[in-house]
């Protein structure tokens, strides 16, 4: 059989198969336009052929099995989050090497190792779960009735931008103690823009540096808004945070801003593109739309099953601290490890019906969350939001259905998330 090749969206594909990893003409574009579609048959060829890739554009391994990606993320002797180990890393330039913003995101909680990072774990969880507790399920209520509330007596709305994205950033402001509506809420949302850029290697120089000159100004504002809660603190995360002890250890400001904008950069977009997706999929499969309405007790373990399914992150990022071997291949110190938990999400060696979309499936395990010292600490919160959010929506609207094909379902092209750029909707209200 002679193999045909074609040029598409710069993959090439063969007539009967994806070229394999090995071949010369293998090229591999995690940033293009149908992997943000569809990534999972590019993933099933290098987990099946090439499992530890080395992928030359971006200079590091990329990997894709189940139980490689769990050693590798539970081994913090050898494999760090933390860009410093990284052999291309650059310190930042005399000018800003001091600056605040800088000075926290080098802090934050996603890149710190060791017992420094063990302590703001703990500090965070404390608080995190007082809040938790008490208040969140009814918070989370009635933000998602506020959130539909402008759609009521329409036809139509673009579930994205109206319900997927506003509601996970309304979640932590709300959380945080931010009044809805106000001018404090908006400005935080600001931030959260900001800090995404900031905080992200795989953006431009420039970019970065305006983002975090922006991100200055919100952080000043919240470090007042501290300050008052320090003298006159009421029953909200942000209260929690500056009251917090541990054995005798509390966090100081630095360590308060620098956690609230990690929750900003792993919780909000996350979330947005898990709903996204999860209302997609459950369109997609009329039988679990059905099992997910008439049963609510289904709806936890759904949210899980929709993470799993569609991962929103394409990657994780780890370097190597020590020389090492990963499935025979040589890992030098410095270099950088991508791991695909979409992939090991998807390999049947760990599921064996992996691709199928099943919201009645019991976790196997949490690892779409992460696995180790590092495993997402907003993981519960995460999927509270998505039971609550489409929950709501889909009691509220019937004849729910998509004013568009799946296949012209627009994606947003973004190096670190994945997801759906927009989904229009058409629907009726309930009476
Ligand atoms: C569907 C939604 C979410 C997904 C798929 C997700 C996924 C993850 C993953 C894979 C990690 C591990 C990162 C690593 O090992 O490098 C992580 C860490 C983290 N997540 Fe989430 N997350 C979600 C929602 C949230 C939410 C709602 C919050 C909080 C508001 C949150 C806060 C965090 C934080 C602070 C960390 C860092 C924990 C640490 O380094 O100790 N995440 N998340």
């Amino acid at each position: 059989m002679r193999a045909e090749f074609k040029i598409q969206d710069g993959w090439f594909f063969m007539s009967e198969h994806l070229i394999q990893p090995d071949h010369q003409d293998f090229v591999f574009d995690p940033m293009s336009s149908d992997f943000d579609r569809d990534p999972y048959p590019i993933l099933a060829n290098l987990r099946e052929h090439e499992p530890v890739y080395w992928w030359p554009q971006a200079r590091g391994w990329f990997l894709t099995r189940h139980d490689d990606i769990v050693s590798v993320l539970a081994d913090e002797d050898r494999f760090s989050p933390n860009e410093v180990h990284w052999e291309y890393f650059i310190e930042p330039a005399e000018e800003v090497r001091n600056h605040p913003v800088l000075r926290i995101r080098d802090s934050s909680i996603l890149s710190v190792e060791g017992a420094q990072h063990a302590r703001i774990r703990k500090l965070a969880f404390k608080a995190l779960s007082r809040r938790a507790v008490r208040t969140i399920q009814p918070l989370m209520t009635s933000l998602i009735e506020e959130v539909m509330a402008p759609l009521r007596g329409r036809r139509e709305c673009d579930f994205v931008t109206e319900i997927a994205s506003p509601y996970p950033i309304g979640v932590i402001s709300r959380l945080l103690g931010i009044p809805g509506n106000s001018d404090r809420e908006m400005r935080f949302k600001k931030l959260a823009d900001a800090v995404v850029v900031a905080f992200n290697p795989m953006i431009d120089e420039a970019t970065q540096l305006r983002s975090i000159h922006l991100m200055e100004g919100y952080l000043a504002e919240i470090a007042e808004w501290m300050e008052e809660k320090r003298r006159k603190p009421t029953d909200d995360l942000m209260s929690h945070l500056v009251q917090v002890e541990h054995e005798g250890d509390r966090f100081n400001t630095d360590e308060i801003l620098s956690l609230i904008s990690a929750l900003l950069v792993a919780g909000a977009e996350t979330t947005a593109n898990s709903l996204s997706f999860g209302m997609l999929e459950l369109l997609r499969h009329p039988d679990q739309m059905k099992r997910f309405k008439e049963d609510p007790s289904c709806r936890f373990n759904a949210a899980y099953e929709m993470v799993r399914y569609e991962m929103p992150g394409r990657f994780l990022r780890r370097y190597a601290k020590k020389d090492t071997d990963i499935r025979g291949k040589k890992v030098r110190a410095g270099q950088a490890v991508y791991i695909s938990v979409a992939s090991a999400q998807r390999d049947p060696l760990f599921m064996p019906d992996c691709d199928q979309f099943d919201i009645t499936r019991e976790p196997r395990d949490l690892s779409a969350f992460g696995i180790g010292r590092h495993f997402c600490i907003g993981a519960q919160l995460a999927r509270l939001e998505i039971e609550i959010a489409l929950g709501h929506f889909l009691a509220s609207f019937e004849d729910i259905r998509l004013a568009c094909s799946f296949e012209d379902v627009p994606f947003r092209s973004n190096p670190v998330i994945r997801g759906p750029a927009s989904i229009p909707l058409l629907f009726e209200s309930v009476a």
